[in-house]
């Protein structure tokens, strides 16, 4: 077992087609254990520091524009190799490498859309957690249906 918390975050675009519900459900399903969620609107600062590694690229201020054009919710799960398993969920940021039935592959059209943000390395998880939760924000719970996933 490789227990992993994974930082996750549904960007504006999920609220504006009401799919928070059906991308939520898909971690859910898979057994990750969603161990804490807010709705936020993230201050132009705050997404700066997020995206922090991707400053001085093309793309940087349409990021930072967009993931601040609205509330977001932003999520942590807990789980089994989490990180890698998020992202195999959420499938490959370019759009056209995105095969339907992952996240990006049903719900965006153009990359510069992408409707999800997921970390993608256990360090980088660490980083975003703490800076969008508080410790106290974080529940850790105890999994009474582990022997079945
Ligand atoms: S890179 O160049 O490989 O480092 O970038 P990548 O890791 O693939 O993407 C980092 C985030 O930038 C977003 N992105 C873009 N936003 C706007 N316009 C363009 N052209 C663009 N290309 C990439 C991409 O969706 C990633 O967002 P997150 O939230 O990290 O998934």
């Amino acid at each position: 077992m490789n227990n992993q918390r994974s930082f996750v975050m549904l960007k504006p675009g999920v609220l504006q087609r009401r799919a928070v519900g059906d991308i939520l459900t898909r971690f859910e399903r898979k057994g990750l254990r969603l161990i804490a969620m807010k709705m936020l609107e993230i201050p132009p600062a705050m997404a700066c520091a997020h995206y922090a590694e991707h400053a001085g690229k093309d793309f940087f201020e349409h990021l930072v524009s967009y993931i601040t054009s609205g509330p977001v919710v932003a999520m942590v799960f807990e789980g089994d190799c989490a990180v890698s398993l998020i992202r195999k969920i959420c499938g490959p940021t370019r759009v056209e490498d995105a095969p339907p039935g992952t996240v990006r592959g049903d719900y965006t059209m153009h990359t510069p859309l992408n409707v999800i943000h997921a970390s993608d390395l256990p360090e980088n998880a660490e980083r975003e957690i703490r800076l969008f939760f508080k410790p106290e924000e974080i529940f850790p719970w105890t999994d009474g249906n582990a022997a079945w996933y």
